[in-house]
């Protein structure tokens, strides 16, 4: 047995890992003659070798075949969504029918909240995490003011009641139980952006529902982080962006689910397009819509093929890759993560993110001790020798080890380059 602390420990975890080979399928940015460190697929994923094969593709199916790539392209463009709904289902646990890629994560969350935030006199309020991304703040504020209520009285912030400024399910359950009658719809993210702590969603759905609440999910650092029951769970919609863990490139298209109880609620306002209408009748271009059943009767447009088609390739990397076994790495790569840097590093990173495996991802975030200017001037640092994490005002480092594509040895380059760095 190798000391656990070892660099000889790290490579031989990386030659026992079952996964190893995916990370020859990712480009990995250089830093001089070798290699960065990139720790940062919480914010945007690597991008996989496949993609450029095939953009070029398309791309060609475009200047051969002109319109008709709608029908004989070699992907063809008119049920292109469709290519990726199996693995999108497979990625968040859900049925087929409900999901859909389309748009991005923002505009998702609102054309949800179009039909999943009916307001009443008594009913108007929305609960989120107080601290909440924000994009999902300015779009639940917006909501709110856009159905003629005051953010003031019908935003509600759950404040963090945990030491390191991660929630407990007490405290959601204790405002549910307080004001759950106030409360609209309940988003909540899958994983916080900040803390990187991850939430039981089936038990927050169960609380919401007790209450009579609707309820949403932000899963924008969960999607292809954690193995998720999306359908089991019994959310009414979620939403996820692509860009992040699941490596579809910057400003990828997002993904939505609507639960399968909502899939014919033709009567349920929603903002139409003519992707989202009836695909039997979609063509008789007739005046009235007609939603398609299911999450496709969401769509508003015909979908960006070019932006679609790396989200096909990431998708088919995580079917091969499967997460339940992404997940057993990842749980194994951050804790050793975690290990070493409360083994080593005490004195210089306090970790915010939870302990428990079960109550995180990939992320760990790190708050620098000793404060901003002493986390800026290391996290510069780290920049400057290709350790590539990323900063979340005031004092945290978010380093967030990915399975498909991280090692072992990336885990202890970062530690063994804090270390030098504190010896100054
Ligand atoms: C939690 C969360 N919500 C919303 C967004 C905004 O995403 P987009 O710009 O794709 O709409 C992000 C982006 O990182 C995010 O992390």
């Amino acid at each position: 047995m190798t000391d656990i602390f070892s660099e000889d420990h790290a490579r031989t975890l990386d030659a026992a890992d079952p996964l190893r080979d995916f990370r020859d399928e990712f480009h990995i940015p250089r830093h001089g003659a070798g290699e960065q460190l990139y720790f940062c697929g919480n914010s945007l994923g690597l991008q996989p070798k496949a993609v450029r094969g095939a953009l070029i593709d398309e791309l060609d199916d475009w200047a051969r075949l002109g319109v008709e790539g709608h029908f004989h392209g070699k992907h063809p463009w008119m049920p292109y969504h469709g290519f990726v709904r199996e693995s999108l289902a497979a990625c968040v646990g859900a049925l087929p029918s409900e999901v859909v890629a389309m748009n991005s994560l923002s505009v998702n969350l609102h054309l949800l909240m179009v039909s999943f935030y009916r307001p009443t006199a008594q009913r108007h309020a929305i609960l989120i995490e107080a601290g909440a991304f924000p994009s999902d703040r300015y779009a639940v504020e917006s909501q709110i003011r856009f159905h003629g209520f005051d953010p003031k009285t019908s935003l509600i912030e759950l404040e963090a009641d945990e030491a390191n400024g991660t929630i407990s399910m007490e405290a959601i359950e204790r405002v549910l139980a307080e004001r759950g009658q106030e409360i609209a719809l309940v988003l909540w993210p899958g994983v916080q952006y900040r803390t990187g702590q991850a939430f039981d969603l089936r038990e927050i759905v169960r609380l919401a529902q007790a209450q009579g609440c609707t309820i949403g999910f932000d899963l924008a650092h969960a999607a292809g982080n954690l193995p998720l029951q999306l359908h089991d769970s019994g959310a009414d919609f979620a939403a996820w962006c692509s860009y992040k863990y699941l490596n579809s490139g910057p400003g990828a298209i997002a993904g939505a689910f609507v639960h399968d109880r909502h899939a014919d609620s033709r009567g349920r306002p929603r903002f139409a397009g003519w992707w989202g209408h009836d695909q039997a009748t979609r063509f008789r271009m007739g005046p009235e819509f007609v939603p398609t059943p299911g999450a496709d009767g969401w769509q508003l447009s015909n979908p960006p093929i070019l932006a679609l088609a790396p989200v096909r390739v990431s998708l088919d990397m995580f079917q091969r890759a499967d997460m339940t076994q992404l997940r057993a790495k990842s749980e194994k790569l951050t804790g050793y993560l975690e290990t070493l840097i409360r083994e080593r590093l005490g004195d210089t990173l306090h970790i915010v993110t939870p302990s428990e495996p079960g109550r995180r991802g990939c992320q760990l975030s790190l708050r620098v001790v000793g404060g901003r200017e002493r986390g800026r001037t290391l996290f510069e640092h780290l920049s400057s020798i290709g350790i590539i994490g990323d900063w979340r005002e005031p004092d945290v480092i978010r380093i967030s080890p990915a399975p498909l594509y991280n090692t072992y040895g990336d885990v202890f380059g970062f530690v063994q380059a804090v270390q030098h760095w504190r010896r100054g």
